[in-house]
């Protein structure tokens, strides 16, 4: 079965590791037909808006999503497009491995965890946010429903039975914010009865973050409510070594958008040097979706080789002193071997 995926390159470093990305993907015979589709920058200056109705139309029809990052236009009264492929699209999982790969700045060389966060609702809503006329009380509204719980629990709990994973660990502040965080916590408790065969763990949020610096082997897949998710993801990112190798991906019912979680780094566009690991880490996870388990695995591992036994080929950010496109060389030579 040939699966056509939507392919957005995006602004800045975007088309370079994109690029990179599906020479990869091609060593690998995934049997995946790419289109091509304008958003950010390029998508303004080509059609006057950042996402153009026929990126959208797309996404809806293919399902699947490659997104290089995108450049918001700061200033302009432009809202994150990041944000409104979310919304229009309903994304409510956003899923962040955080993988140990050789050669990377981190104290740990074996972590390997999933971070899921809750993506639509929480403290990040645009209703509900006020301030007092003579600006001196802010409010801000968190939202926390039964239904947007239990998907996204429920979600971590078939990604850990699909993955073949032991753990799933609610991270929560139920004992202070007793009313968002506590019906949280009691859907994770509901949705945790259905998977007998995985461990349930409930972790304070403060809690989390002291055990995640100190003892990160210990979590394998965690899931928790948008702010909390939002913040320990990055911190997980850098138990890993930085942005360089964080993969992100956006999963609704309809649609998934597999990303980088950097952003288009134009202070180095055009100049070759963009790694290209976050990206094609993406693409892994992807290919994980699209169940093609083994293929994922064999990026990965690819990926894993080249950092450790090629690092001359690899980009300066990593060590070495190569290019964007001397890094994808080395990979598909690994994968062609
Ligand atoms: P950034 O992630 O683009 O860059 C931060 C630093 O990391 C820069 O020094 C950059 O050179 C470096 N860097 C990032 N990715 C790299 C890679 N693959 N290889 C080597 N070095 C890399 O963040 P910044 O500068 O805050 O944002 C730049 C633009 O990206 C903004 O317009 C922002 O809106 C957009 N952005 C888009 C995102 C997305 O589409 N998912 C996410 C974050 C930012
Ligand atoms: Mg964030």
């Amino acid at each position: 079965m040939s699966q056509t995926i939507a392919v957005l390159k995006g602004d800045g470093i975007g088309p370079e590791i994109m690029d990179a990305t599906l020479r990869v993907l091609d060593a690998l015979d995934c049997g995946l037909t790419y289109e091509f589709f304008d958003a950010g920058l390029t998508a303004l200056e080509n059609h006057g808006t950042l996402i153009p109705a026929e990126t959208l139309e797309a996404i809806e029809k293919h399902r699947i999503a490659l997104k290089g990052p995108l450049t918001t236009p700061v200033g302009k009264g432009f809202s994150s497009i990041n944000v409104q492929l979310r919304r229009h699209f309903d994304l409510y999982a956003n899923v962040r491995p955080a993988i140990s790969f050789p050669g990377t700045r981190s104290r740990y060389d074996d972590i390997d965890l999933i971070t899921v966060r809750e993506n639509t609702e929480g403290a990040y809503l645009s209703e509900g946010q006020s301030i007092t006329d003579d600006g001196d009380t802010a409010l801000s509204t968190i939202r926390v429903t039964r239904q947007g719980s239990e998907r996204i629990v429920r979600y971590a709990f078939e990604l850990a039975r699909q993955r073949g994973r032991k753990k799933v660990t609610a991270v929560h502040k139920a004992n202070i914010i007793k009313t968002s965080s506590g019906l949280f916590l009691d859907v994770a408790r509901e949705v945790a009865g259905d998977y007998p065969e995985i461990e349930f763990q409930e972790m304070i949020v403060d809690n989390a973050c002291m055990q995640l610096v100190m003892n990160p082997q210990q979590f394998d897949v965690i899931v928790t409510t948008n702010l909390f998710g939002d913040i320990l993801s990055d911190l997980c990112a850098g138990l890993v070594g930085g942005l360089g190798l964080a993969p992100g991906a956006n999963i609704g019912a309809d649609a998934a958008i597999f990303e980088a979680v950097h952003g288009s780094a134009p202070d180095i566009a055009g100049r070759k040097i963009a790694n290209p690991c976050a990206l094609l880490l993406a693409a892994a996870d992807m290919l994980d979706h699209l169940d093609m388990v083994d293929k994922g695995a064999r990026v990965r591992g690819a990926i894993r080789e080249v950092l450790d036994s090629a690092r001359e080929q690899v980009t300066p950010d990593m060590g070495g002193s190569g290019t964007t496109d001397t890094f994808a060389d080395a990979l598909v030579a690994h994968l062609q071997r």
